[in-house]
This record gives C-alpha cells, sequence and structure tokens, in this order.
C-alpha cells in the first residue's frame, strides 16, 4: 500500500522533487494559479504549447528551476481524481510527491480513499516485477480523514487479494484461514466443518460442496465493539469456484469463476475495516464456503435436497448453485438472530445482462431497508439500483416434486434468484446480486483489471448509517 501522510506545507513554498497541481476546467486551482504567478506564467505558457486541456486524467510533466511538477486534470469526482493521479504517479520514476488539495475535508478524504484504491496491485503470482513504493504528502489534509481513507481501503484491499487469488490456491479451507486471520483484530470466528453442517441439516449447501476434494466450510464472523446499540447481519456468496456443475459452464463463462466469492470478500472486507475503525456497530457475518465440481459424488440435476430451513428444493440447474449455499445461510442467520439482513452475491448473468458491469442489482423484501442500503451504496460511491421482487414470477420456481425448484425460465433470471433467497428469510432482506461490479474486465480509475472488492465501502456506509 502506497503512504500518505498530512502537511502543513504549501505548494509554493515546499522544495521537493515532485509537485501535483490540479487543473480543471482548463484552469489551475489556487496554488498552482500562484506559482505560475511566481514563475512568470511558465505554466500557462507550457500548457498552451502542449495542447494540455486538463481533462479528467491528462497529466503534463515540467521541469522549472523550481522542481518538477506534474499538472493533472482532476476532472469532476475527488475519488476518480485520487485514482487516476495514483495510477500516473505509479509510471513515473518519481518515488514520492506533495499534492494540492481539491477541496475541504469531505473532499480531501475522497482523494485519498482514491489514491488508496487507484494504486491497488495484485502481484503475489509475479515472479519478477514488484511493486514500487510511493509516498505522498497532502498540503492542508487532516490526519484523520486519512487515517478513515487508509482503513477503509485495507478492507478493499482484502477483499480484492481474495477475489484475484486463483482458485487452486482460495479453496474452502483457505478462505476459512483468511476469515481466521481477522481475529487478532477482535473479530470472533467460528468455522464449521462437513459433520457440523450436517448435523445442523445444511442439506442444500452441502450438496453443491459434494463434487469437490475441497471440503466445504461454513464461516461464523462476529465484530461486537462494546456499548454497540445496532447490530447488521451479513452474507456473502462463497463460492471459491463455479463450474456449473453437471450443467457445465464453457470456458470463457469460466474464466472469471474464481470471483464467485466476491460476495464472501466484501463480507470480510468490510469486517477488517471496522475492526480497525473501531465502528460502534455489530456486525455479524456468514459464508458458506465450497466448489461447484463434477465427480461421482456431486449432485445432479433432479436431486431433491432438503434446506436447513426445512424446505425442500428440485434441482433443475447445477450452475444455479449460489442460492442453494446461500439458502442455507440466510437460514442460519435468522437462527442466530438476525432481525434484517444485507446479503451479496455474485448470482446471476441475468443481472449484468440487466445493468451491466458496473451496477449492481437490489433486491429488497421491505422497503425501508431497502432505501436505507440504497443510500449506504450512494454515499460509498458504489452504484446499485433498485429491481422489482416481483411476486408474479414465484409461479415460475414452483415444482411438481418439492417445495421450490432452483430456477425459473430464462426470462428475468435475476429476479427469480432473489425471490428464491426471500423464500428462506422472515426478516427483511436486502440482496445485492454483484455478479457485474465485482470483477473488472478493464483497468478503471479506481483499480486495474480483476476484482474490485465493490460492497466493502457499501456495507461500512449502511452499519455507519443504522
Ligand atoms: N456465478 C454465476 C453467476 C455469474 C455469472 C456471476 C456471470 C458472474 C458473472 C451463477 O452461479 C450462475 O451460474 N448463475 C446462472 C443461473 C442460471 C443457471 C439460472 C446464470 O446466471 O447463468
Ligand atoms: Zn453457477
Ligand atoms: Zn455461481
Amino acid at each position: 500500500m502506497i503512504t500518505l501522510n498530512a502537511t502543513e506545507a504549501r505548494l509554493d513554498e515546499a522544495q521537493v522533487p515532485l509537485r501535483v497541481l490540479w487543473v480543471r476546467q482548463g484552469a489551475l486551482l489556487p496554488q498552482g494559479e500562484a506559482l505560475d504567478a511566481r514563475l512568470g506564467g511558465l505554466f500557462r505558457r507550457s500548457m498552451e504549447k502542449a495542447g494540455f486541456k486538463g481533462e479528467a486524467g491528462e497529466s503534463l510533466l515540467l521541469a522549472t528551476p523550481e522542481g518538477h511538477f506534474l499538472l493533472f486534470g482532476a476532472g469532476e469526482d475527488p475519488r476518480e481524481a485520487g485514482g487516476r493521479l495514483a495510477q500516473a504517479l505509479l509510471k513515473t520514476s518519481f518515488p514520492e510527491a506533495l499534492v494540492e488539495p481539491l477541496g475541504a475535508e469531505e473532499e480531501t478524504y475522497a482523494l485519498a480513499e482514491g489514491l488508496y484504491l487507484g494504486s491497488y496491485r495484485f502481484e503475489r503470482h509475479k515472479t519478477e516485477r514488484q511493486a514500487k513504493p510511493l509516498a505522498l504528502r497532502l498540503s492542508g489534509a487532516g490526519l484523520e480523514a486519512l487515517e478513515r481513507a487508509r482503513k477503509v481501503a485495507e478492507g478493499v484491499y482484502l477483499a480484492r487479494d481474495l477475489v484475484n487469488e486463483p482458485p487452486n490456491v482460495l479453496t474452502p479451507e483457505a478462505l476459512a484461514e483468511a476469515a481466521l486471520g481477522l481475529k487478532p483484530l477482535g473479530v470472533g470466528v467460528e468455522v464449521l466443518d462437513e459433520a457440523a453442517m450436517e448435523a445442523l441439516g445444511m442439506g442444500a449447501f452441502l450438496a453443491v460442496g459434494k463434487g469437490s476434494e475441497n471440503p466445504p466450510r461454513f464461516i461464523a464472523l462476529r465484530y461486537a465493539p462494546e456499548g454497540a446499540q445496532e447490530r447488521l447481519d451479513l452474507v456473502g456468496k462463497g463460492l471459491t469456484f463455479d463450474s456449473g456443475g453437471y450443467s457445465l459452464k464453457p470456458t470463457e463463462g469460466m474464466a472469471t469463476m474464481k470471483g464467485d466469492m466476491a460476495g464472501a470478500a466484501a463480507v470480510l472486507g468490510a469486517m477488517k475495516s471496522a475492526a480497525l475503525l473501531g465502528l460502534p456497530v455489530e456486525l455479524r457475518g456468514y459464508i458458506a464456503a465450497c466448489e461447484n465440481l463434477i465427480s461421482g459424488r456431486a449432485y445432479r440435476v433432479g436431486d431433491v435436497l432438503r434446506t436447513l430451513s426445512g424446505k425442500t428444493v428440485e434441482v433443475m440447474n447445477t450452475d444455479a448453485e449460489g442460492r442453494l449455499t446461500l439458502a442455507d445461510a440466510l437460514a442460519y442467520a435468522e437462527r442466530q438472530g438476525a432481525s434484517r439482513i444485507l446479503e451479496l452475491s455474485t448470482l446471476t448473468g441475468a443481472a449484468v445482462v440487466a445493468l451491466g458491469e458496473e451496477v449492481a442489482a437490489l433486491f429488497a423484501t421491505e422497503a425501508a431497508w431497502g432505501e436505507k442500503v440504497r443510500q449506504g451504496a450512494e454515499r460509498a460511491g458504489e452504484k446499485v439500483w433498485p429491481m422489482p421482487l416481483e411476486k408474479a414470477y414465484r409461479e415460475k420456481l414452483k415444482s411438481p416434486v418439492a417445495d421450490l425448484k432452483n430456477v425459473g425460465d430464462r426470462n428475468g433470471g435475476a429476479i427469480t434468484a432473489a425471490l428464491f433467497l426471500a423464500a428462506f428469510v422472515q426478516v427483511p432482506l436486502v440482496h445485492l446480486d454483484i455478479a457485474g461490479p465485482a470483477f473488472a474486465k478493464r483497468a478503471h480509475p479506481l483499480g486495474p483489471e480483476g476484482g474490485t472488492g465493490f460492497g466493502v465501502r457499501t456495507i461500512l456506509e449502511v452499519a455507519r448509517g443504522l
């Protein structure tokens, strides 16, 4: 992780190797203006000569008698400005820079968050290239905003690492180990093995995991700070790999399925940040971690499963496995006394068809709870959009032999998946289908391609707003 520090030093007086000056709508921000005046309009002339407009992310490096300056297009959003700047600085040979403020406390926080998120790299499995260090000083920044941004970024980094880790490394057991790694921060972690899950009656979750040599694990987390008045129960989909099972996916469809535990990763990341921040809200987290593979022991199309809730399900597609694991995780959360649940899952390709790669689908069984989560996501800067839990489509999930079947028809696939989940809980439930935004196919202002850590910041904001 890069280093951010607050400094009282002003841009126009500091003698440092590199200073970053923001440009908005073709004009330098005040500190840059003052400097330009002192340098006899050098910046202005250079900008004109280079045809530099200062569009978001556009940069111009200048060597002057007073040292090097990077003129950088800020754009509208300070978070994205930070992300773009961090990526640009990592490409230069400067290990340090002084950065001009982009506004007051709130903008400084967003800028810092963007700097941390934008500079994330996953290089654990690269034998050569190593991340180079970068230390930035933010002129006039408050230490508190920088600390908060760092603690949030720690959680997002954890979620991204877990998603990016290949499926031969991140097995269900390894995911449980990652959860246990939160213990030193004061997070309680309990891991159930197959025997314990059998005894409880998690028949749906166990069936999904049966095809793999790597045994499933059920992970229960608890962060309970003293004096907490509110409690939030989280559930995350934890498929460490989804081949589709006997309803096998084609190779292209399987390529990103190591990320089918992004919901679980968001829960773990949020737990980590909450503990670091000392967030005064109790958080519980539940993850049913397993692999969906093929073998002589794997579950079949046509199997009837008995879920923890007591309801039976006819399996009509083994690739609709997430909802089966979640049915048991949700029922377990409710048994543990949840009064409201926020669940995150890379659940359906249909959600990606409906809303694209950047926007998560939000389903709520109760409008007020749905609105709370929507507002939290908005404050966090993560894109979600409400979708209807259309009751008429419950018909599609009727089975001739069991209480439910696990798929409807092709139409409204994200909705029928959400309706399926809703059948397993009585308390208010928000389901975020993060199949689109959990995994970036291309680099973006806030990070490289791969896991995005989507959901971590939303969970934290929702918890803060309870
Ligand atoms: N993990 C997938 C959903 C998914 C698709 C996530 C694309 C990320 C990107 C899920 O388990 C799945 O395979 N869902 C099926 C459901 C269908 C069989 C009803 C799907 O979306 O095709
Ligand atoms: Zn699947
Ligand atoms: Zn899946």
